[in-house]
């Protein structure tokens, strides 16, 4: 795509249109149906390497440490390597331990974050082994790294990233789905994995289709004084990067929890001036969220729930299409960019530049 606002009012929504074609692109030319496997020219990673990995610690600022958040789960899902994600800017500055037999990656839209090149130098001068999960090429981060998967997202102008990140979740399954076939991922699994991401640009083509009935429902939570963010496992990364979204974007406080952890405290925050937004696949943990749905509406709270299928609990639901599991975290998101959009519309904000924020963040 080109920096062309091609017919959008706003750089956001032309980046939320693009979605489709940009994850076609990180895509393109990666899969080998024959292994049952993807091809990551850039990574710099052979087979005996990657088999003697025995974690991986993933490091990145906002959005892409929501998709390192992502990125983690799939690893450990699909490749069986203990894989946690963490901010680059708390990392570098509580002198971790470094650790041979761990694979650092660092993850970037811009390549320019300083708190992530700095957690990346002060790695490389401990010895550590670092890849890059970025977007822009050449980038000083893409450079610091031994190697990595670019995202191939093209220009993303407005402050708020949309494609980057699902771009950057789908380059993360990648690199899953390549670790998991070097180690325990089956054939079986590795071509089921093939066939969810081939049907993500369709999927996301369907979710847009929505964006008249999400603006709908902005309209209506329009009057929220703070949202509440929701989810489960991997539904989790999905609520902190929307509770994230609708923050930078139209200035609505929000909180993104465990759902497990609203009766450790949130809970007390519910009433019908705080919605919530509760992330609900069909996984295996659908009656623990819907329990935690009935919790909610216990206390007069409002739900809106981001779903594979109608929740009765709920006062309103967005249908997502069904993937493979593993991909949920992919999908699930992209309604919620759209409704942080359409609640920042009706409140009038600046969208692609919001008050006090850089697109990218070069200094301390
Ligand atoms: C995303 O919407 C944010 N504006 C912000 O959190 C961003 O993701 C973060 O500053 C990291 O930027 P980077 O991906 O360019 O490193």
């Amino acid at each position: 795509e080109s920096y062309d606002m091609g017919g959008h009012d706003t750089y956001m929504h032309k980046e939320i249109s693009e979605q489709a074609d940009a994850v076609d692109r990180v895509l393109r030319g990666r899969i080998d149906d024959r292994f049952a496997t993807v091809h990551l020219g850039g990574l710099n990673l052979d087979a005996r390497e990657a088999r003697g990995v025995r974690r991986v610690k993933i490091l990145g600022c906002g959005s892409a440490y929501h998709a390192g958040q992502i990125g983690a789960q799939m690893i450990e899902e699909l490749a069986r390597i203990p894989a946690d994600a963490e901010p680059a800017s708390e990392f570098r500055y509580r002198n971790a331990v470094v650790d041979p037999e761990t694979l650092y990656i660092a993850v970037s839209q811009s390549g320019e974050t300083y708190d992530t090149l700095a957690a990346v130098q002060e790695l490389k001068r401990k010895g550590a082994r670092v890849l890059g999960v970025v977007n822009v090429v050449g980038s000083a981060i893409a450079r610091e790294t031994d190697g990595g998967v670019y995202v191939h997202a093209g220009p993303e102008v407005c402050v708020v990233s949309t494609k980057c990140f699902t771009n950057t979740a789908v380059a993360f399954a990648l690199l899953a789905l390549h670790l998991g076939r070097i180690r325990d991922l089956s054939v079986a699994d590795g071509k089921r994995i093939i066939a969810g991401l081939r049907k993500l640009p369709g999927q996301i083509e369907e979710i847009l289709a929505n964006e008249d009935r999400i603006a709908e429902l902005a309209a209506e939570y329009a009057d929220a004084k703070s949202m509440m963010f929701v989810g489960r496992v991997r539904g989790y990364p999905v609520a902190r990067e929307a509770s994230l979204k609708l923050k930078e974007v139209s200035y609505v406080h929000a909180e993104a929890y465990p759902a497990s952890e609203l009766k450790h405290g949130p809970l007390a925050l519910i009433e019908p001036a705080v919605p919530t937004v509760a992330i609900v696949p069909d996984d295996d943990l659908l009656e623990k969220n819907r329990a935690t749905l009935e919790e909610i509406k216990a206390r007069s709270g409002r739900i809106l729930a981001v779903a594979h299928q109608e929740q009765e609990k709920a006062d309103h639901t967005l249908l997502v299409p069904r993937n493979e599991v593993e991909l949920d975290p992919i999908l699930m998101g992209i309604p919620l960019q759209l409704l942080a959009y359409h609640s920042a519309l009706a409140l009038g904000r600046d969208i692609d530049k919001p008050r006090n924020l850089a697109k990218s963040v070069t200094v301390e």
